[in-house]
């Protein structure tokens, strides 16, 4: 057994309701877990000691929506949609043609270079979905190649119907055979429950099926409507109702009295200039809130958790400590995870410290990259270099 202890520790923001927020602190860590933590005064003897010099530590983010399995990109989409075009979910299918054409290695390649962007970005879980396949081979790849690097791996085969394919047929198919494919490599099953995509009975067939094939469900809801995504999500019991931009005062009160997480998507509305969802009234109504990225080429291409914590803060009027909770406690419900996203004994020794004496910093310094290392599992993953 060997042990770690990080000490110096500025702002030590446990999210832990018992432990709140402690200065001057400590943490050590036991074969990758937490096994104490509190004044540095009293900190225990361990094998070696990590001076932080005053530095803030938070548990690392869980960013539970991510799309990283794709080829190609949409920047001359992107750049149309900032001179007036709207977003729409048809720009999918471009997407899933050049998916369709790349070959595993450079789909892994593709894939480790987000993955590596998350950990730099303070991100020590993350989750991946499927969706730019929508063939049964494709999808099965999309999922088993997520799987080599993420356990929370959402099978979208239901993102849109793609081009010259009938609609019924198609739902057959992702309830059926490309389910039965891809549910030995997936934990979740998602569905694009929109105007475009899939209506509120499709995407109850889709989850329902998923659900029976041993998936648990989530999925993309009132990104661009006021639908029926939410009230599905809460009917469903599903972990996490993502998006969540145009919600009616019923869908608020669904969420809120729900086990299903609220998870907003900030870098969506910043990159689809929409209006932000409504997180003040979630939070008053006493819903479960978390931020996640939605990194995917189209509608947001960003892995930047510190971003979206910002914007969640400058444009949602979420307070500082509420975006960190999202971010990282939230983020941890809507993947049903009790092991991650607090700093607690027992929990997994998952930690991002910022070169920064407090988190409000993440705010505050919009844009500035202030992590400055990593640790997942007890152990460094990511060091900020003299030359980054
Ligand atoms: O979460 N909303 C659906 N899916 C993605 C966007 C996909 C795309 O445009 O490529 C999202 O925003
Ligand atoms: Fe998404």
């Amino acid at each position: 057994m060997t042990s770690t202890l990080l000490t110096g520790i500025g702002l030590l923001a446990t999210q832990d309701p018992e432990f709140g927020e402690l200065t001057d602190a400590a943490l050590l860590i036991s074969d990758g877990t937490i096994g104490w933590l509190g004044p540095r005064a009293q900190a225990p003897a361990a094998d070696r000691a990590v001076e932080l010099d005053g530095r803030c530590v938070l548990p690392g983010f869980v960013d539970s929506h991510a799309h990283l399995v794709f080829a190609g990109d949409r920047a001359a989409e992107f750049a149309a949609r900032m001179i007036g075009q709207p977003y729409t979910a048809g720009g999918i299918r471009s997407t899933v043609q050049a998916t369709r054409q790349a070959t595993d290695q450079q789909l892994r390649t593709n894939l480790a270079r987000l993955a590596g962007e998350l950990l730099a970005a303070g991100v020590t879980t993350f989750e991946c979905k499927s969706g730019y396949g929508l063939d049964t081979e494709t999808e099965q790849r999309s999922v088993r190649l997520a799987g080599e690097l993420t356990g929370e791996v959402s099978y979208l085969g239901a993102h849109v119907v793609p081009a010259g394919v009938d609609r019924a047929e198609y739902v057959e198919l992702v309830c059926g055979p490309m389910l039965q494919a891809c549910a030995p490599h997936a934990k979740w099953v998602d569905v694009f429950c929109e105007q475009g995509a899939f209506d509120e009975d499709e995407s109850r067939a889709v989850l329902t099926a998923g659900l029976a094939a041993g998936l648990l469900p989530r999925l993309h809801a009132n990104q661009l409507t006021a639908g029926g995504g939410v009230r599905l999500a809460v009917e469903l019991d599903a972990a996490s109702a993502d998006h969540c931009t145009y919600l009616r005062p019923s869908d608020i009160e669904a969420l809120a009295s729900s086990n299903t997480v609220a998870t907003l998507l900030p870098l969506v509305e910043f990159s689809t200039r929409s209006p932000y969802p409504d997180a003040r009234s979630l939070l008053d109504a006493g819903a479960t809130v978390a931020l996640a990225t939605d990194c995917n080429p189209g509608s947001g291409f960003s892995t930047s958790m510190p971003l979206a914590i910002a914007l969640a803060v400058r444009e949602m009027r979420m307070s500082p400590a509420e975006a960190l909770y999202a971010a990282t406690v939230g983020g941890a419900k809507a993947l049903r995870r009790n092991d991650i996203g607090q700093l607690t004994a027992g929990y997994r020794a998952d930690l991002t410290v910022l070169d920064a004496p407090s988190y409000l910093h993440l705010a505050y310094r919009p844009g500035v990259p202030l992590i400055q290392q990593v640790w997942r599992a007890g152990e460094p993953a990511w060091t900020r270099s003299a030359l980054q």
